[in-house]
């Protein structure tokens, strides 16, 4: 029997994450020498990488994830009252997103397998006022866009991407980011492409793009070429949220592109090789991948048999392990006390006006398989990103435990 048997814990640490080679952080380092981080234009080398990598759409580097998707939904002229159909297992940021720009969070149920939008339940969630789909591709795994695609069309939507999780992840061999209308992805220092602070939209429409700089760009930060033929420039103004990107984490950001699909091999290869030493496990799964996929895995999702154990007594058994297990999502959105508008006692919240006006009672709400996974998931991080079978052998022994 090994030390670990009887003892277990993890002794194998993740490499650095992100990567700090010379190579990852030479063009931010000048730009630090040469002082041109002070300069306001924008991203615009970052975003013909990101361009190149996504094989096409505008790119539109911004301050952050949450900015980014302000942005699709501002340019695609969604505002207070209009529905937005996503989930309520997700990051929070995802939905706030929606209610800062007034509009209304509807929640569809998940698939009972794998923590993404159901495209059943988003077609039953669909009413008159119903203006996009938001697809959360959680933990690096693809949502079914083509089944989504199809549900949009039907009801003349949009729909867009949260690829926040999931930058290179591939469904029938495309990246994501490219299934809809829009895409939306962070870039903070967490993230499989990882910056200081950032994100970046991918518009299909330039007039889209062009409608969401009206809200996040200062003019004097645009090209005058392209605003020479920009039909609605005359209304840009000075109100402007500030989206404007660090120009630091934008260079962080096109140096790793260049290591970002072998990193994502890594993250998958050794989830694939935990996956096999656990079928001998019993009660402790894995999600499986979603069909035609290569994910990502930038969380590695662990869900147990709930007449077992629940997920907070495992985090009790394992925390001195050195696992580093959480619940990423502990409440499902739906359920939290500021959304639920009329029992609210707390300071003002401002889109309780929209949220009251539209009607919507999330309290009322079920959706079982959200539920479920937030009573029977925990978490990894997963910045694995080089193959490592003994590490991998470490955390099934450490996982025995359960
Ligand atoms: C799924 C998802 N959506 C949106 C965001 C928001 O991104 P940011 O924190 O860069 O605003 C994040 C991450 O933080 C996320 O994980």
């Amino acid at each position: 029997m090994g030390k670990y048997d009887l003892n277990p814990r993890l002794i194998e640490r993740p490499p650095l994450y992100p990567r700090r080679h010379e190579d990852r952080i030479s063009g931010a380092l000048q730009r630090l020498q040469t002082g041109e981080w002070t300069r306001l234009e924008g991203a615009p080398d970052t975003e013909a990488a990101l361009q190149a990598y996504h094989g096409g759409g505008e790119i539109w580097y911004v301050a952050s994830g949450t900015a980014a998707i302000q942005s699709l939904l501002l340019g695609h002229g969604i505002g207070p009252g209009d529905e937005v159909i996503t989930t309520a297992y997700t990051w929070g940021a995802t939905v706030s997103a929606v209610l800062s720009v007034g509009a209304i969070p509807v929640f569809a149920d998940i698939l009972p397998d794998v923590p993404l939008l159901d495209p059943e339940s988003v077609r039953e969630n669909i009413t008159p006022n119903t203006k996009a789909i938001l697809a959360v591709h959680l933990f690096g795994f693809p949502c079914d866009m083509r089944s989504l695609r199809g549900v949009a069309d039907e009801a003349g939507l949009f729909l867009f991407e949260d690829g926040s999780q999931s930058h290179g992840a591939t469904l029938n061999g495309k990246r994501v980011g490219r299934f809809g209308h829009g895409a939306a992805f962070s870039c903070m220092a967490l993230k499989p492409l990882a910056g200081t602070e950032g994100g970046y939209a991918v518009f299909e429409d330039s007039t889209a793009a062009e409608r969401a700089y009206l809200h996040g760009k200062h003019p004097r930060g645009l090209n005058p070429d392209r605003l020479a033929q920009w039909e609605d420039s005359r209304y840009l103004d000075a109100l402007q949220l500030a989206m404007r990107p660090c120009a630091i984490g934008a260079e962080l950001v096109k140096a790793g592109l260049a290591s970002l699909d072998e990193e994502n091999a890594a993250r998958r290869e050794n989830a694939r090789y935990l996956r096999g030493l656990l079928a001998d496990l019993p009660g402790v799964d894995l999600d499986p991948e979603p069909d035609s996929s290569a994910p990502v895995y930038h969380l590695l999702s662990i869900r147990l048999d709930p007449d077992r154990i629940a997920p907070e007594e495992a985090l009790i058994r394992l925390q001195d392990t050195g696992l580093g297990a959480f619940l990423y999502i502990p409440t499902p959105l739906h359920q939290l006390p500021r959304m639920n508008w009329a029992a609210y006692d707390g300071p003002p919240v401002f889109w309780h006006a929209y949220l009251r006006e539209s009607g919507i009672d999330y309290q009322a709400q079920s959706l079982p398989n959200t539920e479920a996974r937030s009573r029977e998931t925990f978490q990894l991080g997963w910045n694995w990103i080089e193959p490592n079978p003994v590490a991998m052998q470490q955390i099934r022994n450490v996982l025995g435990l359960l």
